[in-house]
């Protein structure tokens, strides 16, 4: 990047000559391309170096409130909701009546999210499933469907087959990338870029606050064009989103408790994560980061399954992180959640709460209390999550790990 932000899209099967004052592209055929789109890359060399961080996960992580920044900035004109690259018509938008999300591994967890945001705003019917799941069983997908696809590196195999299956059977495609030029959203319908700048940790952390984000964007957005919300409403929440990287900074600022904790605890075997709404995929996100780099048996639960297995594996000294829902929210969301708190306690378990500033309903039952500030329910998933990261970034390198190349994984899986 010392030497230009001028990039080119290549296509498949397409051959490049660079010479000091041109550039040439042709095809399989030998004939010359001429309209390869050209885009400016954004971030500069900096933006790949680790800058006095001991990883790049950590560098990552301490990001995430510009990175959060940048997903929401100007996407508001005149007060109208805009996507950055969009050739699916209106009137599509408004006769779909499915919508299927399709991701792998962390990208996946966001999806999950957005199921929530989704359903709530615009009241499509939105399912999530794994990229390599969906493409493999004959799923149900007709011209009615919408497939949101969402990959950080817009590369990862599995997901562009099912990019390439979904669009097969009629249904349109909102890619939701990272990398500008990268294959599925160039595959895709349409895409929202998530602007967080380059990610090379393997284990992702502030694309999976952009993708987060740009999944309420897209929420906005379908309900924005399908007539779900008022724009009061609509400017409302976005007011509210915007509030967001502010207090993901208050969150990174405060991080030397979980630093601590993430010390104390580098000898631990296994650690359970318990979360309900938008709090299940944080969860499920929080023992995700726990296996790929502290290599740590760690499984994340909707915390009402518990009593339907899970609360088995609770014995005496377990640690178990409970990511607890505003008590502003829904009041039975947060009362259950103190209850499965208050359960897990009960059979021994360590417990690591997540909370809202303010929220003294859980005090009584929590080892240990980590706050973050309050905000809607929904957009809680782009807080509580950071603690999470930040555990397994620091006790991965307590461990003396090589925390950015964890072994036998790759940042870009290219092979289904
Ligand atoms: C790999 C990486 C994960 C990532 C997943 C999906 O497995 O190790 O960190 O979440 O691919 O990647 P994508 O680029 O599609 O978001």
């Amino acid at each position: 990047m010392d030497s230009t932000k001028e990039a080119l899209e290549i296509g498949q099967d397409q051959v490049v000559t660079v010479s000091a004052d041109s550039v040439a592209i042709i095809d399989f055929d030998g004939v010359e391309v001429t309209d390869a789109k050209r885009y400016t890359i954004e971030w500069d060399a900096a933006a790949a170096q680790k800058g006095g961080y001991d990883s790049f996960m950590a560098k990552e992580i301490h990001e995430q409130a510009g990175a959060v920044a940048d997903t929401l900035r100007g996407r508001l004109e005149n007060g109208s909701l805009q996507l950055d690259e969009m050739d699916i018509d209106p009137s599509v938008l408004r006769s779909i009546d499915k919508i299927v999300v399709v991701a792998c591994g962390t990208a996946a967890n966001a999806g999950a999210v957005a199921k929530y945001a989704i359903e709530h705003w615009c009241r499509i019917p939105t399912e999530v499933e794994l990229a390599h799941e969906f493409r493999y069983r004959d799923p149900v997908v007709t011209e009615k469907t919408l497939v949101v696809a969402i990959s950080q590196s817009g590369e990862t195999m599995d997901t562009l087959m099912a990019v390439r299956h979904a669009r097969e059977q009629g249904a349109k495609v909102i890619a939701l990338c990272n990398t500008r030029g990268s294959t599925i959203p160039r595959e895709a319908d349409a895409a929202l870029y998530l602007h967080v700048g380059p990610e090379i940790a393997v284990a992702s952390t502030k694309a999976y606050l952009g993708q987060i984000a740009a999944c309420y964007l897209l929420g906005l957005f379908l309900a924005q064009t399908r007539g779900n919300l008022y724009p009061d409403e609509i400017a409302a929440l976005m007011g509210d989103l915007e509030q967001i990287p502010d207090q993901i900074q208050q969150v990174l600022d405060s991080s030397a408790q979980v630093e601590q904790l993430a010390r104390d605890m580098k000898d631990t075997t296994s650690v359970l994560f318990l979360g309900r709404h938008v709090g299940y995929p944080t969860a499920m996100e929080g023992a995700l980061k726990l296996k790929e780099i502290a290599y740590i048996h760690a499984e994340g639960f909707a915390a009402g399954e518990l009593k339907h297995g899970p609360i088995a594996l609770v014995e005496e000294g377990q640690p178990v992180f409970v990511i607890v829902p505003s008590p502003n929210g829904r009041h039975s969301l947060h009362s259950k959640v103190v209850s499965n708190i208050q359960e897990v306690r009960a059979r021994g378990a360590r417990t690591l709460v997540i909370a809202e500033e303010g929220d003294d309903a859980v005090l009584p039952y929590a080892d240990e209390v980590i706050r973050v500030p309050a905000t809607r329910t929904l957009f809680a998933a782009l807080l509580t999550v950071i603690p999470l990261q930040i555990f397994s970034c620091e006790l991965a390198t307590a461990k003396g790990l090589d925390v950015d190349q964890p072994r036998n994984l790759a940042k870009s899986v290219t092979v289904e």
